[in-house]
């Protein structure tokens, strides 16, 4: 089913759970109806910059990814042939989704979303419905052509992401500071105000890397589709030292 269906179901409170294999995500419904859903993928966007037409599109398969070049820009993370191979296995996990940014069979920006890490305290069998934005990068050539806002708009756009909680966490130690000419605290602020576009905002947590430096940000969205249940458990998760407080 198209993610369009969601949005005529999104105001029921009849959701009983959300679970997903690779290629489907399941919905289960209170009245019985069960509903599946492949990982949607988005319309693509073709939009021009001074350097060219860029498409993003996405979920782009693994293997799909491997058969594109690297832009050598693409050098925030990994180096780019490994940060290929990385996005490659994000693409083949279970809701695992790489949206990419193309020009001319290159890719040149991506944005990542995987179930959260078994070790993170977010791990899916404590959250389930519960996604994180692992990565989003703009080759160093390309940046500040509004790549990585359109890369977030089409991977949030279409209901793609409304069954989920997304989550992204934000440590400045993986931050390119000296490649924006920013402080730390300039690239916190650009960073929130990217993320707000798609309505991911910053939470408060006791997750103890992010309270590891002032400027690191837990920041989350809960999708329309979520079923409550699920949100109380993220609300939950935030603060698990309270004895601390
Ligand atoms: C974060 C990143 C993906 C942004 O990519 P980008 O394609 O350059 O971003 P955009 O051009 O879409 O800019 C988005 C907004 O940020 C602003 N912006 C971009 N670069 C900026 C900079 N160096 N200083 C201040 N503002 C900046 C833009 O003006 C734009 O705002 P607007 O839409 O109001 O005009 C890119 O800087 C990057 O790859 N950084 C390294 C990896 C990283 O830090 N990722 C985030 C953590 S996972």
């Amino acid at each position: 089913m198209s993610c369009y269906s969601f949005a005529t179901l999104r105001k029921s409170p009849a959701l009983l759970s959300l679970t997903a294999t690779e290629r489907h995500v399941t919905l289960i419904w209170k009245v019985g109806v069960m509903i599946t859903a492949e990982k949607p993928t988005r319309t693509p966007r073709h939009i021009q910059t001074e350097r060219g037409c860029v498409t993003i599109c996405g979920p782009v398969e693994g293997a799909d990814i491997l058969r594109y070049q690297m832009d050598e820009g693409l050098c925030a993370f990994r180096l780019p042939k490994e940060q290929q191979e990385a996005l490659a296995e994000i693409a083949r996990l279970p809701e695992g989704q790489v949206i990419l940014a193309l020009h001319d069979e290159q890719i040149i920006g991506y944005v990542t979303f995987h179930r959260p890490e078994e070790f993170e305290r977010w791990a899916h069998d404590q959250v389930p419905g519960m996604l994180e934005l692992g990565a989003i990068e703009t080759s160093k050539r390309w940046r500040g052509l509004h790549i990585g806002r359109h890369l977030l708009e089409v991977a949030f756009g279409e209901g793609a992401l409304e069954p989920y909680v997304i989550i992204a966490t934000e440590y400045y130690w993986h931050w390119d500071l000296k490649g924006a000419g920013l402080s730390v605290w300039e690239y916190q602020k650009f960073l929130e105000s990217l993320f707000n576009r798609v309505g991911l905002r910053r939470v408060g947590t006791d997750e103890p890397d992010i309270l590891a430096h002032p400027a690191n940000m837990l920041m989350a969205r809960v999708g329309r589709l979520v079923p409550q249940e699920s949100v109380l458990l993220f609300e939950e998760s935030l603060y698990q030292n309270r004895w601390m407080f």
